[in-house]
């Protein structure tokens, strides 16, 4: 077991514990975004950053094994800026557009930006071009409002071992989308829509055929079968 301190608390947990893990299990809260509990761990938004006695840097606490004596404080000031600096820069290449989004009230970005208090847009810059790909009988992506998680990244390649959406490109113009940018109509894709089930926002959706089974009921000449999804 490895002892240590977070918040002034102090804990004994088992080695190998991440930092974030040993402060869920003592009730302390870390804000998280890109983490998906036992499915992908990757540190890639750095929200959850912590302060580490002795460290120059904040730590990703979602990646941070637990050390003997070690002591942290999760919500310092100086925690509370980074974070709210971190999410300010993700949310000035978004497309802000929540009233009508498919996600609103159900968006865990949104969700974020309540709980650290962000009321406000600080930084205006370059915003990424937004790519709607609607092409698959089944999944929408709008690469404009993806904040490059990576949790379909891991639940495509290591879960549903599809291997149909990875990383394309780099810096700035990093996108997630299936090899060369094809469209994903045009791809092995499983339409298991495990991918949509992990986003945080509404960068990969259910296509809406709603409209679509309203026409076929109001139309006389046809008989409509209901048959339910995967
Ligand atoms: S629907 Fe399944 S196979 Fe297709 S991109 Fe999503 S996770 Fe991969
Ligand atoms: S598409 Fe969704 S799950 Fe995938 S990286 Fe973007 S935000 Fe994350
Ligand atoms: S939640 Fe830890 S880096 Fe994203």
């Amino acid at each position: 077991m490895v002892s240590l301190t977070i918040n002034g608390k102090r804990l004994s947990v088992e080695e190998g514990t991440t930092v974030l893990d040993a402060a869920r299990a003592a009730d302390i809260q870390i804000p998280t975004l890109c983490n998906l509990e036992d499915v992908h761990q990757a540190g890639a938004c750095r929200i959850c950053v912590v302060e580490v006695e002795g460290a120059r840097n904040l730590q990703a606490s979602c990646m941070l094994p637990v050390r003997e004596g070690m002591v942290v404080r999760t919500n310092s000031g100086r925690v509370r800026r980074a974070r709210k600096v971190l999410y300010e820069l993700m949310l000035s290449d978004h497309p802000r557009d929540c009233l009508t989004c498919y996600r609103n009230q159900s968006c865990e970005f949104q969700e974020l930006g309540h709980l650290i208090q962000v009321w406000d847009f600080r930084f205006e810059g370059e915003r990424s071009k937004t790519k709607v790909d609607a092409s698959s009988a089944s999944i929408v992506r709008d690469s404009g409002k993806c904040i490059l998680c990576r949790r379909c990244v891991t639940v495509c390649n290591e879960i549903q071992e599809a291997g149909v959406l990875n990383v394309q490109r780099r810096g700035f113009h990093t996108v997630i989308a299936p090899a060369a940018e094809l469209p994903l109509g045009s791809v092995n894709c499983a339409n298991c829509g495990q991918c949509v089930m992990v986003c945080p926002v509404a960068a990969l959706r259910v296509q809406d055929h709603v409209d679509r089974v309203w026409e076929a009921l109001a139309d006389p000449a046809k008989r409509v079968v209901v048959q339910t999804a995967p």
